[in-house]
């Protein structure tokens, strides 16, 4: 394992992205994060550099995105960016531009989160962007590519309201009933799939991987042994 790695994050302001940065940060195979931000996040790191930047106009920045590993945890949703179009911007176009940018610049790896379902045949908007991102990104010749897709996350999400909190609460609850073909559904903590993304990333294994939530879980669980 390559113990002087590089990491860029897009999304480190958010669920999943928080928690990365966190992992990251303590771990000694990282010397230097880069995070490209929309706004300043309050951490501070001797190993993090932030970038604030205009997802908009990324090549302006471009020389700024550049590290072995690249992590996308960015997303957003049809009803908070306003229509589909500024749905597919977030989940679709940034995370596609970062990539091919990084990959100019000698990035390795690529790793996504997606999301359940993620399909790009799908008749669902929402998945089908998810797939087509995977499939966009996929094509651009990294030497890893790993998409991870959770269900439903948990996690302390500042804007969380009363009914998603007790909605995460009910779906642990029948988290033991979910078995076999239905284990992928659990709901899953954001810094399960965070550590998950950063073990695949120091296992370095070259190919493209589709990582689903059962299978992100047992990653973890199974570095915790
Ligand atoms: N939530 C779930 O239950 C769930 C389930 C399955 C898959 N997913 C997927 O998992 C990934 C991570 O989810 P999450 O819950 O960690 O997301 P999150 O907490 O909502 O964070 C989203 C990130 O995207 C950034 N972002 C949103 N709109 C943006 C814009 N217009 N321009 C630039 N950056 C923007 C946010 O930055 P700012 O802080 O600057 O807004 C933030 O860093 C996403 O792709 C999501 O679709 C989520």
């Amino acid at each position: 394992m390559n113990n002087q790695r590089t990491a860029l994050v897009v999304g480190a302001s958010g669920l999943v992205g928080g928690e990365l940065l966190k992992v990251l940060l303590r771990d000694e195979a990282y010397t230097h994060v880069t995070a490209l931000v929309r706004k300043p996040l309050a951490v501070q790191h001797p190993k993090l550099t932030q970038e604030v930047v205009d997802f908009a106009n990324l090549s302006a920045v471009a020389a700024k995105i550049t590290a072995q590993d690249i992590f996308c945890t960015l997303g957003t949703t049809i009803a908070k960016a306003g229509s589909q179009s500024a749905f597919r911007k977030v989940d679709y176009d940034y995370p596609l531009a970062v990539a091919e940018m990084a990959l100019l610049r000698g990035a390795e790896q690529y790793l996504i989160v997606t999301a359940i379902g993620a399909d790009a045949r799908s008749a669902i908007f929402y998945s089908r962007t998810k797939g087509e991102v995977e499939h966009a990104i996929e094509a651009l010749g990294y030497k890893t590519f790993v998409a991870f897709r959770p269900s439903f996350l948990a996690g302390d999400r500042p804007e969380m309201r009363l009914g998603e909190t007790l909605g995460i609460g009910v779906a642990k609850f029948w988290s033991f009933a979910m078995i076999g073909p239905l284990a992928k559904y659990r709901v899953i903590d954001a810094d399960v799939v965070a550590s998950a993304m950063v073990l695949e990333a120091k296992r370095a294994v070259p190919g493209r991987r589709v990582i689903e939530s059962d299978a992100i879980q047992a990653l973890y669980d199974q570095a915790q042994r």
